[in-house]
C-alpha cells in the first residue's frame, strides 16, 4: 500500500484507492479461501470497476501489488529458472498402521535421547491433508510477493510469478508485521467442482480436457500466458516456508539463535510449526485451518488419518493422503533430514483412487429399466483399495466424449464406495490397432429393438418384462433391502428361476416353495426354508415399500413412502390421475406422470392383482401426514447410545418425518452418534442443526 502524503492534489484519491485495495483483497480472502463471500459478484466488481478508474485517471498511483495487477497482458516466451534459496524437499512415505508407528518410535526415542522429551511423554504432532496439487514456493520481499516458482526438481524450478498473481487467494502483499525476506510454501489445486465446470467449457469449445483436478491445475500453471491461467479456477493452501529472515528490520535465520547481545525477535514464532502457519495465516495467507489438527503419539496420527478417510469424500478438493510434522520447531531440528526428507515428517497416504490399466473389452449390460450400458472389461487393477476388472462407461456419448477404445490403456478411478469408473485413455500408449465401440442395435440378451429417443443420453433395450436381463434386475430390485428385503434371493438364484421360467414376474416369488428351492443350485434345505421364510415375511411390507419394489421410474424410496402415506392403499395409487399425484408433497411432473403410465399398463395392474391374489397385504405407511415433524427430513448418522437406526427411522416415521441418506442444504436435522463421519462433517459445513439422541427424542416428545 502507498503511504498518503499529508496533502497534495492526489489525497483523496489516493486515500480511496488504499481503501478499495483492501476491500478488493478482503473479498478475495472471503471468496477464495474462506468460501463465504459477503457481497455479490455486482458488488465486487462494481469495486473493481471504481478502482480501475481511479487509477486510470491517476496512473501514478498505480502499484503492481493493486488488484488490477494481478493479470500481466503479455505472454511469456518460456519459463525463467529459479533457483530455491532452501530446497523445496518431499516426504517419506507410510502405506500402513506399522509405518506409522515406527515413525513415532523413531520420533520419540531421538527426542527423549536428546532431552527434549520425559520418559513417558508422547509427541506432539501437527497433522494435515496431503493435498492433492502442485507445490509452489511464493518469495515476499518486505511483504510483497517478488517471485513464485515450481518445485522442479526440489533445487531448481520454473519462474511461474505471472500465473501465480493471478490466484486471488494469494496476497500480493502482506500484511503488517512481514519479515523483510519471507518464502512460503504450499500446495497449488483445483476445487473438484471448479474442475468439471472447467472441463464442460473446455469440451464445449472443443478444448482438450483435463483427467482429474491436479492435472487440471498442473496444465493451467504452465500456460506462457497469464491471462488463461487467470480464467482457471486456482487456489493455494500454505503449509510451510523456506527462507525466512529480516524481521522488523533485524537479520535473523529461522532456526538461528539471535546474534550474540541481540534480543530475540519477539514477533517470529521461533516455537512451533503450528505457531508459525498461524503466523503466516495472520499475514493474510490461505491456511487450511479447518482441517489441520494438533495430535498426541502414534495413536492419535491414525485417528485423524481415520478421521480424514471419513471426509475425503466430501472435501472439496482431493487429497492422496495426511501429512504429520513434529510440532516442536526445536524438536525438527534436531531430527533433521535423511537424504532429502525430512524426519520429523511422514506422509501417510490413502489408496490411490487412480490408476492405469488396459481395456480389454466394452460389453453393455442391460439394466432394469432397459436401460443399456456399455461396461469396461479391465485387465484386474488394485485402485481405491479393491481390485478392479469392470467400470461402467455410462453410455454410448460417455464412451465417443472420453474417446476411449478397445486396446487403450486407460486411467481407472475409484473414490470411496463410488462404483469404479474409467476416466480416459492414455493417448501416448493408444495401440495402433485400437478399436472404436459400435453400440448394439438389438438388445444382447432378448434380441427386442433399441431406442435412443431424440435429446437422451441413454439406449433402451424394448423388451420391457419380456427381456429376461430386465426381469432379472427388476426382480433383484423388489428383493432388494429397501425394497422387500427378501434376504437370501441373490443374483445366482434369481439368475436360475428367469431361466427355467419359473419366476416371470414378482407374484410368482409367493408360490415358491422349500422343496422345489433345494433343488437349485447352490441351495441347501435349511437356506431354501429360510427363504420361504423371508418371502412369507414379505407378504406384509409398508405401502412404501411394496411401491418401492415395482420398480416404477423415477420413484425412489422416499417418494415412494410419501406417495403411500399420500393415499393410503395401492388401489387409491393405482386409480389415482396425474393431478391427484402431483398434490403429493415432493411429486413432480415427471414422477406423476410416470407412476400414472405405469399403471395405465394391463400388464402392470395384472402383476399388483396377482400379488394380491399371492396374499400379499401391506400395511399403512407409517406417518401421519400431518405429524410434528410434518415436511422434515432427517439424516442419521454414527451409532446411537440406546435406538438402533431402524428404532430412530421409525420414529421420525411415525412424526410425519423423512428419513433420507445424504445431507444437503435440505436436511432439517442431522441425528448423529458415535463415531459419525462424513455426514456429521457435511451437516457442519452446512449449517445444518445436529442433534443427538437425547435431542430427538425431545423433539419426537417421547422419553423411552
Ligand atoms: S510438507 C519438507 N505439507 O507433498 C516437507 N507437503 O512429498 C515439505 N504436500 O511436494 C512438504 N500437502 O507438494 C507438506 N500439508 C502438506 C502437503 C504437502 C501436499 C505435497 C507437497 C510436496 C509433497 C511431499
Amino acid at each position: 500500500m502507498t503511504t498518503s502524503p499529508a496533502s497534495g492534489p492526489n489525497t483523496d484519491a489516493q486515500e480511496e484507492i488504499a481503501r478499495l485495495r483492501v476491500e478488493i483483497e478482503q473479498h478475495n480472502y472471503r471468496y477464495y479461501v474462506e468460501d463465504a463471500p459477503v457481497i455479490s459478484d455486482a458488488e465486487y466488481d462494481a469495486l473493481m470497476r471504481r478502482l480501475m478508474a481511479l487509477e486510470q485517471a491517476h496512473p501514478e498511483l498505480v502499484t503492481p501489488e493493486s488488484p488490477t495487477q494481478r493479470v500481466g497482458a503479455t505472454p511469456l516466451a518460456a519459463f525463467g529458472a529459479v533457483t530455491h534459496a532452501v530446497p523445496m524437499l518431499s516426504l517419506g512415505n507410510a502405506f500402513d498402521e506399522d509405518e506409522v508407528r515406527a515413525f513415532d518410535k523413531r520420533v520419540t526415542d531421538t527426542l527423549r535421547a536428546a532431552g527434549l522429551l520425559g520418559p513417558a511423554a508422547q509427541a506432539d504432532y501437527f497433522c494435515e491433508l496431503k493435498l492433492d496439487g502442485l507445490a509452489i514456493s511464493l518469495r515476499y520481499e518486505n511483504g510483497k510477493l517478488v517471485q513464485a516458482a515450481t518445485r522442479g526438481d526440489g533445487q531448481t524450478g520454473e519462474d511461474v510469478t505471472a500465473n501465480i498473481r493471478t490466484i486471488r487467494s494469494i496476497p500480493l502483499q502482506l500484511k503488517a508485521g512481514a519479515p523483510e525476506v519471507l518464502e512460503v510454501r504450499g500446495e497449488v489445486l483445483m476445487n473438484r467442482r471448479d474442475f468439471e465446470r472447467l472441463n464442460e467449457a473446455q469440451a464445449a469449445r472443443g478444448d482438450k480436457v483435463f483427467v482429474n483436478p491436479r492435472n487440471a491445475a498442473a496444465g493451467s500453471l504452465r500456460q506462457l500466458d497469464p491471462r488463461i491461467t487467470a480464467q482457471r479456477p486456482l487456489r493455494f493452501f500454505a503449509y510451510g516456508w523456506g527462507e525466512v529472515h529480516g524481521l522488523a528490520g533485524r537479520q535473523s535465520g529461522l532456526f538461528d539463535e539471535p546474534a550474540p547481545g541481540k534480543r530475540e525477535v519477539s514477533t517470529l514464532p521461533r516455537e512451533a510449526h503450528s505457531a508459525m502457519l498461524a503466523w503466516l495465516g495472520e499475514l493474510g495467507l490461505p491456511i487450511n485451518t479447518q482441517h489441520n489438527h494438533k495430535a498426541k503419539g502414534a495413536d492419535g496420527l491414525l485417528a485423524f488419518y481415520e478421521r480424514v478417510a471419513g471426509l475425503r469424500p466430501v472435501l472439496p478438493y482431493d487429497i492422496d493422503g495426511v501429512v504429520y510434522k513434529v510440532d516442536s520447531l526445536p524438536a525438527q531440528k534436531v531430527l533433521g533430514f535423511v537424504a532429502r526428507a525430512p524426519r520429523f515428517a511422514l506422509a501417510h497416504k490413502y489408496p490411490a483412487e487412480e490408476a492405469t490399466t488396459t481395456l480389454l473389452d466394452i460389453e453393455v449390460q442391460v439394466g432394469r429399466t432397459g436401460a443399456i450400458t456399455p461396461v469396461a472389461r479391465l485387465q484386474p487393477v488394485f485402485v481405491g483399495g479393491v481390485t478392479v476388472t469392470n467400470a461402467t462407461l455410462h453410455n454410448e456419448d460417455e464412451v465417443r466424449r472420453k474417446d476411449v477404445r478397445i486396446g487403450d490403456t486407460v486411467i481407472v478411478r475409484r473414490a470411496g464406495d463410488v462404483i469404479p469408473e474409467v476416466v480416459g485413455p492414455v493417448l501416448a500408449k493408444r495401440p495402433a490397432d485400437a478399436r472404436e465401440f459400435r453400440m448394439v442395435t438389438a438388445c444382447p440378451v432378448c434380441g427386442s429393438a433399441i431406442e435412443r429417443p431424440e435429446g437422451e443420453a441413454v439406449a433402451r433395450c424394448t423388451g420391457g418384462l419380456f427381456c429376461a436381463a430386465q426381469r432379472k434386475q427388476s426382480l433383484l430390485h423388489a428383493a432388494g433391502r429397501k425394497a422387500l428385503d427378501i434376504e437370501g434371493l441373490g443374483e445366482k438364484l434369481v439368475d436360475q428361476l428367469v431361466d427355467r421360467d419359473r419366476v416371470k414376474s414378482l407374484a410368482d416369488i409367493y408360490s415358491l416353495t422349500a422343496e422345489e428351492l433345494a433343488g437349485y443350485e447352490r441351495m441347501g434345505a435349511k437356506s431354501a426354508e429360510n427363504l420361504v421364510r423371508a418371502i412369507d415375511k414379505a407378504r406384509t411390507p409398508t405401502l412404501g415399500r411394496l411401491l418401492f419394489a415395482l420398480g416404477i421410474r423415477h420413484v425412489g424410496e422416499s417418494t415412494a413412502r410419501d406417495v403411500a402415506r399420500h393415499f393410503g392403499s395401492l388401489e387409491a395409487i393405482m386409480n389415482a390421475t396425474e393431478a391427484q399425484l402431483l398434490e403429493v408433497t415432493d411429486v413432480g411432473p415427471a414422477v406423476a406422470a410416470s407412476i400414472h403410465r405405469f399403471f395405465a399398463e394391463q400388464h402392470n395392474r395384472d402383476i399388483v392383482h396377482a400379488l394380491e391374489e399371492q396374499g400379499v397385504r401391506p400395511s399403512a405407511e407409517a406417518g401421519a401426514r400431518t405429524g410434528a415433524l410434518t415436511g422434515k427430513t432427517f439424516v442419521l448418522t454414527g451409532t446411537l447410545p440406546n435406538w438402533t437406526r431402524d428404532d430412530a427411522t421409525r420414529h421420525i416415521l411415525a412424526a410425519g418425518g423423512k428419513v433420507s441418506g445424504s445431507v444437503s442444504k435440505k436436511t432439517a436435522y442431522v441425528v448423529a452418534g458415535e463415531e459419525a463421519g462424513s455426514k456429521l462433517a457435511k451437516a457442519q459445513e452446512l449449517g445444518v442443526p445436529v442433534l443427538d439422541e437425547d435431542g430427538l427424542k425431545q423433539l419426537l416428545g417421547v422419553d423411552e
